[in-house]
């Protein structure tokens, strides 16, 4: 299979080329002769991870299911999503993983990687390639109780919700044991101020698209808005201290968050608000790459990520206008704090292994596979 005339995002720059595609993999990039699909110089993205997704289900598919989270994602461009283990049941121990597993092999649109939570002392890792650790509290009760030195000596990738207190002693530890840490949604100056000194090779950083655009109060969320002193602090370390932009989905009926429920749905606006960034110059082509493609795919999966032999997974856009409208989301949570907004760039096609699954209009379902 062969795609013709991709303008490709990478962090060394946009690359004019055809991509041949053997058995879902990138086989050749260069100028290939032979019939193709023309895509007509459009800007196109390889691998595009959410590595922030709370997809819920079990007994929460009320708010949100594998099936509609996912649907949403491929919609809008992400190919592959890591899913969050705060669950009704949880993902804390072995059962709960297997049913959660079963469930993304049967209904998950795009590539996945499942969470699973360590909350105590665990000795075997086998097929946990997703741990999370939680050192406060947030939705659902997965606070870690366990022996964090012991965590980190096994020396298996770690991803952490936590406060700077929480995340000190992470990163102490990180470079005690040579662990592999990824701190979600950092959202403060100190921390990123913290970070800029102490961040090893072996550590990476994340933040949320709400927590770079929005004001402080506006929304909701955990860890709660920063000040624009703290966004400031984001933005100047975008692709240098931070590594990964990640979504945090969230998803809540409108009854729960009248009530007070943390978070919001964000898979349908973060590739379109990056996207938009990008194309009014906000931030560069390259530096997307590194944030949502580049990093995140070396993170998660040697088999994401662009080059040969990687997945064909390339997410095709265009450079027009359209305006945020909550009520067509694929996810059930059908609401936004970007609603009504004009952003620069729609999503046009998007392949997964060498298939398209989205032609702008539907979103085909075919064989998933866990990152
Ligand atoms: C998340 C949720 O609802 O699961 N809420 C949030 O405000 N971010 C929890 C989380 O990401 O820790
Ligand atoms: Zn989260």
């Amino acid at each position: 299979m062969l795609f013709k005339n991709l303008s490709l995002v990478t962090s060394d720059g946009i690359k004019k080329c055809d991509i041949l595609v053997k058995n879902g993999k990138i086989a050749g990039i260069g100028k290939f002769s032979g019939n193709g699909i023309d895509f007509k110089g459009r800007t196109a993205i390889p691998s595009v991870i959410d590595m922030h997704v709370h997809c819920r289900d079990f007994e929460q598919s009320y708010k949100e299911t594998v099936e509609t989270a996912t649907k949403a994602a491929i919609s809008k461009g992400i190919t592959g999503i890591v899913d969050m283990p705060n669950t009704v049941p949880p993902v804390n121990n072995r059962e709960v993983f297997e049913e959660r597993k079963k469930l993304f092999k049967e209904k998950s649109y795009c590539d996945y990687g499942i969470n699973f939570s360590v909350t105590e002392d665990l000795k075997f890792f086998d097929g946990y390639k997703f741990i999370k650790i939680f050192l406060t509290e947030t939705t659902g009760k997965l606070l870690f109780k366990g022996d964090l030195d012991r965590l980190f000596s096994y020396r298996k990738p770690i991803a952490i919700h936590s406060d700077i207190a929480g995340m000190k002693k992470c990163v102490k530890l990180s470079m005690k044991y040579g662990t592999k840490l990824h701190i979600c949604h950092v959202s403060k100056k100190e921390e990123i101020k913290f970070l800029k000194k102490y961040k090893t090779h072996n550590i990476t950083v994340e933040v949320t698209p709400h927590h770079l655009l929005l004001p402080e109060g506006a929304e909701n969320v955990k860890p709660d808005l920063g000040t624009e002193e703290d966004r400031k602090a984001l933005w100047r370390e975008l692709g240098r201290t931070v590594d990964v932009i990640g979504s945090d989905h969230a998803p809540h009926t409108i009854e729960e968050k009248k009530k007070g429920a943390y978070g919001i749905p964000g898979i349908e606006t973060f590739l379109p608000l990056c996207l938009d960034l990008a194309f009014r110059k906000k931030i560069s082509f390259e530096t997307l790459a590194l944030l949502i493609s580049e990093n995140p795919s070396r993170i998660v999966s040697e088999r994401k990520g662009f080059g040969i032999g990687k997945d064909a997974d390339f997410t095709v856009v265009e450079d027009k206008e359209w305006i945020v409208d909550s009520r067509k989301f694929y996810s059930k949570s059908k609401f936004s704090p970007f609603d009504g907004m004009r952003l620069r760039g729609r999503i046009k096609t998007v392949i997964l292994r060498g298939e398209i699954i989205y032609d702008g209009e539907k979103v085909k379902k075919i064989e998933s596979r866990e990152m």
